[in-house]
């Protein structure tokens, strides 16, 4: 695996990479592509990432030969596929790249290497996002409150009103830079779900949403107090968030329902809109082919259920709004 810029540069490169390329990482980053590449596959694979800098495709896949360290070449399978800034853009490349010799006959369709592809990719992205989180809230959060308290201590001597004035105004920052901090963290990983659980942390989320004036939000639990593992609690919430997110941005909703059930060794998670509703993908054609863009909402929120042993149904359908339902039946409780 290996995280890339927009011009295929190398940033990171997992262990696995560097054993398969017999390069050690600082190699691999310093290393052009064309130097990793045959001519014929990068003419090939520069027009395909084209698609992808575009916005026409949300993944690409190829196979290729891979150029190691010793001269000899690896025949592989790259898939790519875009990550994206807050604002939708585009910021690098997440690079996965499998070996295909030993395992040529057993070769998986393509369908089904996307979908472990994807789930791969959500695993990654989602231990980042824990560890970025765990920094900003430890590190740059204890930081400020250092600060803060050095700031309250110069404060108590300072001599005159100019100084004091200076001092207000920078404990005032700091305070802004405190919670600004949390709330990014807690955006990234929220914290209610390992400290509280399931139902604290939908109502945190779910407290934060911006709605329009006329759309009400609904929120129902019977969970008795019932703990899985992090993997579903997550899997739960942010399915949820998807949801609740699609039906306020294309469904033109006026009301969200929103259940958390655990009954008969079932848990389930229902989001029902009473919007537009649509035709739900059907799993022949959940991976678009090149050219119509592949919207990864509704693949993410499926390959993350599959993904900790749950199901997701999407029941919906033109002007009859739309419901979103997880379960996980027998699911696994925090040990
Ligand atoms: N609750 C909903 N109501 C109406 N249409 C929806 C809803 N959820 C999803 N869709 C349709 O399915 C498409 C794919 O959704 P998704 O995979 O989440 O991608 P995105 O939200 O990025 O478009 C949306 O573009 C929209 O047309
Ligand atoms: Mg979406």
């Amino acid at each position: 695996m290996a995280i890339c810029s927009l011009d295929s540069q190398i940033l990171f490169a997992n262990q696995r990479l560097c054993g398969l390329t017999g390069y050690s990482e600082s190699e691999l980053r310093q290393l052009p592509p064309e130097q990793r590449s045959l001519p014929s596959d990068l003419a090939r694979e520069s027009q395909l990432l084209e698609q992808l800098l575009q916005g026409n495709v949300e993944n690409v896949s190829l196979e290729k030969k891979l150029l190691r360290k010793n001269g000899h070449f690896l025949h592989v399978r790259k898939n790519m596929v875009g990550l994206r800034g807050q604002e939708g853009q585009l910021v690098s490349l997440i690079a996965h790249i499998e070996h295909l010799a030993p395992r040529k006959e057993a070769a998986k369709p393509a369908a089904a290497q996307i979908d472990s592809f994807a789930s791969t990719v959500i695993g990654i992205l989602e231990a980042e996002r824990k560890r970025i989180s765990l920094e900003l809230h430890d590190e740059i959060g204890q930081s400020l409150t250092a600060l803060k308290i050095a700031i309250k201590r110069a404060d108590e001597h300072a001599q005159n009103a100019e100084a004091h004035e200076a001092l207000n105004q920078a404990r005032l920052i700091t305070e802004q830079l405190m919670h600004k901090t949390r709330t990014l963290a807690h955006r990234l990983r929220p914290a209610e779900l390992d400290e509280l659980g399931l139902p604290a942390a939908f109502c945190s989320c779910l407290n934060k949403l911006v709605l329009p004036p006329e759309t009400r939000v609904f929120f129902e639990e019977q969970l008795a107090d019932a703990r899985f593992s992090p993997e579903i609690e997550l899997c739960c919430l942010r399915v949820a968030q998807e949801a609740i997110t699609n039906a306020l941005r294309h469904a033109q909703a006026t009301q969200i329902k929103v259940e958390l059930v655990f009954e008969h060794d079932e848990l389930r998670l229902s989001v029902r809109d009473n919007g537009t509703g649509f035709t739900p993908p059907t799993s022949s054609d959940k991976h678009p082919t090149a050219g119509a863009p592949s919207p990864l909402g509704l693949i993410g929120m499926r390959e993350r259920s599959l993904s900790c042993g749950g199901q997701m149904l999407i029941n919906s359908r033109p002007g009859e709004g739309t419901e979103i339902l997880l379960s996980f039946p027998q699911p696994q409780k925090r040990a």
